[in-house]
């Protein structure tokens, strides 16, 4: 069967899926988008470049729409590449541009006949996500944003650096939205085979910091280099193969839950046709609490843009 993969946008993040996906050879086919017609034609070109020297061939196609028509995925990678850095720490102020974008994008992904699953990066990515989905019309198990699996990755390299171990011997998750109202679930946490607040009992570890440092992660990666694309693309790209593998992993992405009536990150089984079903967690009240919070926030963002 052959994998197709869209990507949208080419910039600092979606050039960086595109190299990701070519060079580990995920996809046979690949269709590059970009109202920058000059710069995705490069990077197209860059890529084909790169194939010579690479186990894998990708087939690639540039700028046509029409091409989604049999994609198993679409990565939405499109965003403000002009942010000032004021505006770093909020990520809706790429609401004005990406809430535009989003419009016209899945007009023409809806025209081309696309059937498979979106995966958006963009910015705020729980309305985007949401949007992607009002406006394709596509079933809402189809539309999933990265939301807080890069927040959950950001939370397992705290916590693994403090701890000196592997991230991938962490276990948890950072629930809500992509953005500050998000939190980490501790009690969903462990190290190993135990409870992180376990640990913090008997240890001097300051939760509240690692928390802090998981959710303004991405400022401190943009502080530097005034965007982020490898934790971010990484993220995009192995929710891409979940769905193209029907691996049925479960993943802290952003989804629709149907109780908050919002799409907010929170642990779901991922397949072929995206969300399988939601994985139910016992969160204490207090992290119940932070989740509607962060429902709250949304949904009041939603309403104000939709006007
Ligand atoms: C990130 O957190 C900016 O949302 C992007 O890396």
């Amino acid at each position: 069967m052959t994998r197709k993969i869209g990507v949208i946008g080419s910039g600092h993040v979606g050039s960086t899926v595109a190299h990701y996906i070519v060079a580990a050879g995920f996809a046979d086919e690949l269709v590059m988008i970009d109202k920058n017609e000059a710069k995705v034609v490069s990077d197209a070109v860059d890529l084909r470049d790169a194939m010579p020297n690479l186990p894998f061939h990708t087939n690639i196609t540039v700028n046509d729409y029409s091409a989604l028509k049999d994609a198993d995925v679409i990565i939405s990678a499109m965003g403000n590449i002009k942010l000032q850095s004021s505006e770093a720490s909020d990520r809706f102020a790429e609401l004005p541009f990406t809430s535009e974008q989003v419009k016209s994008i899945s007009e023409k992904i809806k025209e081309s006949g696309f059937n498979g699953v979106i995966v958006d990066i963009s910015n705020p990515c729980d309305v985007i996500t949401s949007f992607y989905q009002k406006y394709t019309g596509l079933p809402k198990n189809q539309v999933i944003g990265t939301g807080t699996l890069l927040d959950s990755a950001r939370m397992l390299r705290e916590v693994s650096e403090e701890l000196h171990v592997d991230p991938k011997s962490v276990h948890g998750y950072n629930l809500g939205e992509h953005g500050n109202s998000q939190f980490t679930a501790w009690s969903t946490v462990s190290v190993f085979d135990k409870p992180i607040t376990e640990i913090a009992k008997e240890t001097d570890l300051d939760l509240a910091a690692l928390d802090d440092g998981a959710r303004k992660g991405g400022f401190k990666v943009f502080s530097g280099k005034q965007y982020t694309n490898y934790g971010v693309a990484t993220a995009a790209v192995r929710l891409a193969n979940v769905v193209l593998n029907n691996s049925l992993t479960v993943l802290p992405v952003s989804n629709y839950q149907p109780d908050l009536d919002v799409y907010l990150s929170y642990p779901a089984v991922v397949g072929r046709k995206g969300i399988v079903k939601r994985v139910p967690l016992s969160l204490t009240d207090e992290e119940q609490a932070k989740l509607q919070n962060s429902a709250d926030f949304i949904k009041a963002n939603l309403k104000k843009y939709s006007e």
